[in-house]
């Protein structure tokens, strides 16, 4: 606790309750200069911003203001901090920008994450249908039917304390076992689980720190190589395994299977292999954070429980999955979670050509970090930052820059809608049938736990179901 505020407004140990207060506007420069920023070492940078992401941002950004020249591991260039320059970002031109180079050592190459132009167009278009209207209709069932069945097998242990990130890891990694592989009979479901769950905890924070330390020589990369190895080696089976049967299947994996180039070639396996490890990783542990955050808050603060209640149980005990995930104050409390304590901190743009922002010129080959994490806790968008208020997002709407805890422009999140899906049948299911109790008293840090960041303690619980 920091600062002197009130317990349950405090999302986690952040260095103040005033959000990300700004430096005095700069005068915006006629020239191509960039802005003034810290002088420390790239290294020294790049190790703040992974190890206290929350507290260095809030210095610079005090500092510097909205725009803050940088020099960090993957490279130097400007760093952004407001709506404002965020949206520069987003609505430039796709083409100008290449993903750096550490995406495409953990996700691989060919991963729709890594690519850019014509080749991310064409993948984007390919599995865009698969995440969003229809299609994730056709999932919301799963996602509650695998929800319930996790949390029943904890009606037998009431008082046993629960670490609740890591019952949303197990249920996150179920639901996208099912939904990307629908009823594949050959899926090793308790393989799976282990094999993403290792790739995930491979991804150390020294593993993303430098490229130099991505080599054979340094065990914790080694580690992680191991890891995709097996991920590889199961993937190649299943692909094995449906080209024996002579069917592709109508799932993700059948999508990537059936997939033709402009000249009728289909996706190579290495392709698929990155396609799908990025799927898999990038598609649970992210929204297993995100609902664990929810789940703290919706302990912390009781009156927001009672009105989520009010709105569950308004709905009856049959209402459809598809009216749970629609219902406004339920989605306004995943959009808070989302805010408040943001999985993804910041999203990295390279410069293929001089890139005007914000009055400066980012030179070719420099590099753009769109701090979301500073967007999201901008006092001026949202007053008293550090409070968790959900009805903040049924009072205004926010601009895609404004509110973007899933980046923004052509490379916005391709789960967006699949994750605030998920979220919310999640948090449904736990509110209306569960009592949460938090374990600790202290409240709970944010920390780095790879590309992502989560609670340090895995929010502890116990779970008892809510009398009827
Ligand atoms: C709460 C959960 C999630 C959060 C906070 C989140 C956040 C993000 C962010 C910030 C990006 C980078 C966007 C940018 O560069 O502008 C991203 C990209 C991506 N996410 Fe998510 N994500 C979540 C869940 C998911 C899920 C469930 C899936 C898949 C099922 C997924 C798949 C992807 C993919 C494929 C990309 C790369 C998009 C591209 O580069 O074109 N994510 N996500």
């Amino acid at each position: 606790m920091v600062d002197g505020a009130a317990p349950c407004t405090q999302p986690y140990k952040v260095p103040s309750s005033s959000g990300y207060p700004r430096a005095m506007a700069q005068s915006v420069p006629s020239h191509s200069s960039l802005p003034p920023g810290p002088r420390t070492p790239a290294l020294w940078q790049t190790a703040r911003f992974i190890f206290d992401p929350h507290g260095y941002t809030q210095k610079i950004v005090a500092r510097y203001g909205d725009a803050i020249r940088t020099n960090a591991t993957t490279g130097r260039g400007i760093a952004v901090a407001s709506a404002e320059l965020s949206r520069e970002v987003f609505a430039g031109d796709p083409d100008n920008f290449e993903v750096t180079s550490l995406v495409g050592d953990i996700f691989g190459r060919r991963a729709v994450i890594a690519t850019a132009r014509a080749r991310h167009r064409r993948q984007r278009k390919l599995m865009n249908p698969r995440f969003h209207g229809a299609r994730i209709k056709s999932f919301l069932a799963a996602m509650q039917r695998v929800t319930d069945t996790h949390l029943a097998t904890r009606a037998a242990t009431p008082d046993a304390v629960l670490v609740m990130n890591l019952l949303t890891q197990s249920l996150t990694v179920d639901i996208i076992l099912e939904t990307i592989f629908g009823a594949d009979p050959g899926l090793d479901r308790a393989r799976g689980r282990t094999i993403l769950t290792e790739a995930v905890g491979a991804v150390t924070p020294s593993v993303i720190g430098s490229r130099y330390l991505r080599r054979g020589w340094f065990a914790p990369w080694r580690n992680f190589e191991a890891a995709r190895g097996r991920f590889d080696a199961w993937i190649d089976e299943m692909l094995a395994a449906r080209k024996a049967r002579g069917e592709t299947g109508d799932d993700m994996l059948g999508l990537l299977l059936d997939a033709r180039d402009e000249d009728g070639a289909p996706m190579d396996d290495a392709e698929i292999r990155d396609q799908m490890f990025t799927l898999l990783v990038a598609g649970h542990e992210t929204t297993a954070t995100a609902i664990s955050w929810g789940v703290y808050y919706l302990a912390r603060q009781p009156e927001v429980l009672a009105k989520l209640r009010a709105e569950l149980d308004a709905l009856g005990p049959q209402a459809s999955p598809e009216s749970i995930a629609k219902a406004p104050y339920l989605s306004a409390i995943g959009s808070a979670s989302l805010r408040i304590a943001p999985v993804v901190t910041d999203v990295v743009r390279v410069c293929r050509n001089d890139f005007p922002l914000g009055g400066y010129v980012v030179p070719a080959g420099q590099t753009i970090f769109v701090l979301l994490c500073a967007v999201l806790r901008d006092p001026r968008l949202f007053p008293e930052p550090t409070v968790f208020r959900p009805e903040r997002f049924l009072e205004r709407t926010f601009t895609a820059a404004e509110f973007a805890p899933f980046g923004g422009g052509s490379r916005r999140c391709l789960g967006a809608a699949f994750a605030e899906s998920e979220m919310a049948l999640v948090l449904a299911s736990i509110a209306r049938d569960w009592d949460v109790t938090l374990a600790d008293s202290e409240p709970e840090e944010c920390v780095r736990r790879n590309l992502t960041m989560g609670p340090k303690h895995g929010v502890r619980v116990r779970l008892r179901r809510r009398a009827t």
